[in-house]
C-alpha cells in the first residue's frame, strides 16, 4: 500500500526522501513523488512506475529544500499515472500533500470545494486536501494559522489517513497527522523524519514517537510538537526500536524473502525469548491472566488475514487440544461485517505481523465494543493493533521486509503455541504433555537448521515443475493447514494458480482437475493420518499427477516423483518445519520463472485499506 517519507533538517532533502522511498518499495505502488520547499515556492517532481524513474527525471538533483514529502502510490481512486501521483498541490500552490488512505466522503467534499470555486486535475481523492486545508486557511490568522487550517480540513474528512504537509509560507515547518493508517515520526538531533514504517528510516534513527488516530505532530528541524484532535498541547516520550540498521539489508542474499527464510531459526529463538523454561510454567509477564479469569471463557476467536490467519489455524489446534477451550479462526474481512457472538466471555486474539491490517484492527475494534478481552499478536513495537488492544505480545522476528510472509508466520506460530501452553499452565491441563512440549520447543531451532539444509532438493524439484499452470497442496489436520500456506506462497510469488485442499475432501469435487502430468505436493507429519494421506496421494497418481511429499514419517519413497524428508518434532510445531520446503519451493520457483520475489505484482505487505 502507500508509503510516505518526510524529512526535515540541514541536509538537502531529495536524496533522503528517495532513499527513505526505495525502502518502502516492497510495500507495493504503481507511482512516486517528492515535494519540497525551495526559495519561495513548493517542487513537485512525481512520475508513474518505479522510484528509479522518479529520481532519474531531469531536474530532481536541483532541489535545495531541505524540508520536504514523499511518496509511493498504491492506487485506489484514479488509474496509476503521473497527475494521480502524490504530493498533491492546492489550487495556490500553497501547500503540497501525500496521503495514504481513503478519503470515503471524497465525492461531497469535491463538489463543496468546487461550489467554491476550485479545480482539480486528478482522479484522486487526495487532492481535496490540500484544497480543503487552503480553503481553511484563507480564513485563519496568528501563529497557529498553518496546525488550524489542517485541523479543520482534517475534521470533514471521513475514512482512513496519514497526512503530511507541507505549506510554503511555512518554510521551516511540516504537519503530520494521522487515522486508521501508519505513520511513525523518527527523531534525530537536528532533523527529524517520518515514514509510514520503522524500516525505511532505521539507518537514520532508533529513536521514534508514535502517533494515535487524530493526533496532530508540528515537526521543525530540532523540535515536534504534539496536538490533540482540539489541538491541546499533549507531550510524548520516544520509543527507542530495538532493531539494527543491518536487519533491514539484504545482507548478501539475493532477496529479502531468502534471507528471511534463513533468519527462522533466530526468530524462533528470539521468540521464545525467556517465555520459556521446561522446568517451570510458561511466562507471559505482559498478561496477567488468572485460573478464575480463564475459566469463564467459553470461546475464543483468532481473527487475522492471510498468513496470518493461516498461523491461527494452527494456534486453534494447540489452544483446543491444550486447553480444552472451543476456539474458531475468522479472516477479519468477514468477521467485522457477520455479527460474530462476541461478549464478555469470549477472548479474542488478533494476529498482525504489521499491525496495521485494516480489516483486523477494525475486527479488534468490534470486539471490544461487544465486551470481549482482546489480545494482539505484533510483529511491530507501537503499531496500531497493538494500541488498540487490551494486551499485547510479540513476535520478535525483525523486520520482515519480502510481501510474502515466512519468519513472521513461523514466529507467530511459535507465539501462539507458546500463548495456549500459557493458558494450559494456569489451567492445570494436558500438564504431561505440556511438559513434552515445552522441551521439544526448546529443541526446536536447531531442527529448522537441519531442514534449511533441505534447500537444494527442494530447488531441484522447482526447477522440474516452474513452467506449471496449476500446483496443488494436500494435507490432513494440522498439515492441512500448512498446505493452506504453501498454496498461498505459491500463488502469491510465482503466479501460478494454486489450490489446498483437506486431502480427505479431493474425492467430493476437486480430483475432477486432476488429469496427466499435474503436481499436487502431499504434506504427512501426523502419524495417525499418515496412511490415509498416501492413499489420497495414490488416488492421485493413479490419475497421472506428479507428487512432492514433505513428510518425517517413513514413507516408500518410490511411491513418490519427490519425498522431502524433515525432521520429527512434536505434532503441535510441526508446521514450523514443514512450512519451510514449501517457502523454498515457491522462492525457487519465482526465481526459475524471473520473477520479482520479494515485490510480487498487485500485492503490497502493509494492507491499510478494506
Ligand atoms: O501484516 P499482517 O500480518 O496483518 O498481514 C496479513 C496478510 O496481508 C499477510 O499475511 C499476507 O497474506 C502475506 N503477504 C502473505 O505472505
Amino acid at each position: 500500500m502507500c508509503g510516505i517519507v518526510g524529512y526535515i533538517g540541514n541536509q538537502k532533502a531529495s536524496p533522503i526522501l528517495i532513499n527513505g522511498l526505495i525502502r518502502l518499495e516492497y510495500r507495493g505502488y504503481d507511482s512516486a513523488g517528492i515535494s519540497t520547499v525551495e526559495k519561495d515556492s513548493l517542487s513537485v517532481m512525481k512520475d508513474k512506475g518505479r522510484v528509479k524513474n522518479l529520481y532519474q527525471l531531469k531536474g530532481i538533483n536541483d532541489l535545495e529544500g531541505t524540508i520536504g514529502i514523499a511518496h509511493t502510490r498504491w492506487a485506489t481512486h484514479g488509474k496509476p499515472s503521473k497527475e494521480n501521483a502524490h504530493p498533491h498541490l492546492d489550487n495556490s500552490k500553497t501547500f503540497s500533500v501525500v496521503h495514504n488512505g481513503i478519503i470515503e466522503n471524497y465525492n461531497e467534499l469535491k463538489k463543496f470545494l468546487t461550489d467554491h470555486g476550485y479545480t482539480f486535475y486528478s482522479q484522486t481523492d487526495t487532492e481535496i486536501i490540500p484544497n480543503l486545508i487552503h480553503y481553511y486557511y484563507k480564513n485563519e490568522s496568528g501563529d497557529l494559522r498553518f496546525l488550524q487550517a489542517v485541523k479543520n480540513a482534517c475534521s470533514d474528512l471521513k475514512g482512513s489517513f496519514a497526512i503530511e504537509v507541507i505549506c510554503k509560507d511555512y518554510p521551516d515547518n511540516m504537519i503530520v497527522v494521522r487515522k486508521d493508517s501508519p505513520l511513525v515520526i523518527g527523531k534525530g538531533e537536528t532533523e527529524n523524519y517520518i515514514s509510514s514504517d520503522i524500516p525505511a528510516i532505521l539507518s537514520f534513527t532508533r529513536n521514534f514517537y508514535l502517533l494515535n488516530d487524530l493526533e496532530f505532530a508540528v515537526l521543525t528541524r530540532d523540535n515536534v510538537s504534539f496536538y490533540d484532535k482540539d489541538l491541546n498541547i499533549i507531550k510524548k516520550n520516544t520509543q527507542t526500536i530495538e532493531w539494527n540498521a543491518s536487519s533491514a539489508e539484504k545482507d548478501g542474499y539475493e532477496d529479502f524473502m531468502l534471507k528471511e527464510i534463513y533468519e527462522q531459526p533466530t526468530a524462533i529463538r528470539e521468540t521464545i525469548g525467556s517465555k520459556l523454561n521446561e522446568f517451570s510454567k510458561c511466562e507471559f509477564e505482559e498478561l496477567k491472566f488468572t485460573k478464575e479469569y480463564l475459566a469463564t471463557i467459553n470461546k475464543i476467536y483468532i481473527v487475522a488475514c492471510g498468513t496470518a490467519m493461516h498461523a491461527g489455524l494452527v494456534g486453534k489446534n494447540a489452544i483446543e487440544k491444550l486447553c480444552q477451550i472451543p476456539t474458531e479462526v475468522d479472516i477479519a474481512s468477514e468477521f467485522r461485517y457477520r455479527h460474530p457472538l462476541v461478549d464478555d466471555k469470549t477472548l479474542c486474539i488478533f494476529i498482525s505481523q504489521s499491525g496495521e491490517t485494516a480489516d483486523t484492527i477494525a475486527a479488534l475494534k468490534l470486539s471490544k465494543e461487544n465486551g470481549a478481552k482482546t489480545i494482539a499478536i505484533s510483529n511491530v513495537i507501537g503499531s496500531s493493533i497493538t494500541r488498540e488492544a487490551d494486551y499485547s505480545i510479540y513476535t520478535h522476528a525483525g523486520p520482515e521486509i519480502a510481501v510474502a510472509s515466512t519468519k513472521a508466520y513461523t514466529s507467530q506460530v511459535m507465539l501462539i503455541t507458546l500463548l495456549a501452553i500459557y493458558f494450559a499452565d494456569i489451567l492445570d491441563r494436558n500438564t504431561t504433555t505440556v511438559n513434552q512440549l515445552k522441551t521439544d520447543i526448546m529443541n526446536l531451532p536447531k531442527k529448522i537448521d537441519e531442514t534449511l539444509k533441505l534447500s537444494e532438493v527442494v530447488k531441484d524439484f522447482s526447477k522440474k515443475v516452474y513452467q506449471e499452470k496449476d500446483i496443488f497442496f494436500l494435507g490432513r489436520g494440522i498439515d492441512e493447514a500448512v498446505a493452506r500456506e504453501g498454496s498461498l506462497k505459491l500463488k502469491e510469488i510465482s503466479y501460478i494458480h494454486s489450490e489446498s485442499y483437506p486431502a480427505g475432501e479431493l474425492k467430493h469435487g476437486p480430483i475432477a482437475l486432476i488429469e496427466n502430468g499435474i503436481t499436487v505436493v502431499g504434506i504427512m507429519t501426523d502419524k495417525n493420518l499418515v496412511e490415509k494421506t498416501i492413499s489420497n496421494i495414490q488416488e492421485v497418481i493413479t490419475r497421472g499427477a506428479k507428487t512432492l511429499v514433505i513428510t518425517n514419517q517413513n514413507v516408500d519413497k518410490n511411491m513418490f516423483n519427490m519425498t522431502i524428508k524433515i525432521p520429527e518434532v512434536n505434532p503441535f510445531i510441526s508446521p514450523i518445519l514443514s512450512v519451510i520446503p514449501l517457502q523454498l519451493f515457491s522462492y525457487y520457483i519465482s526465481k526459475e520463472k524471473g520473477l520479482d520475489v520479494d515485490k510480487p505484482r498487485n500485492l503490497a505487505k502493509s494492507v491499510t485499506v478494506e
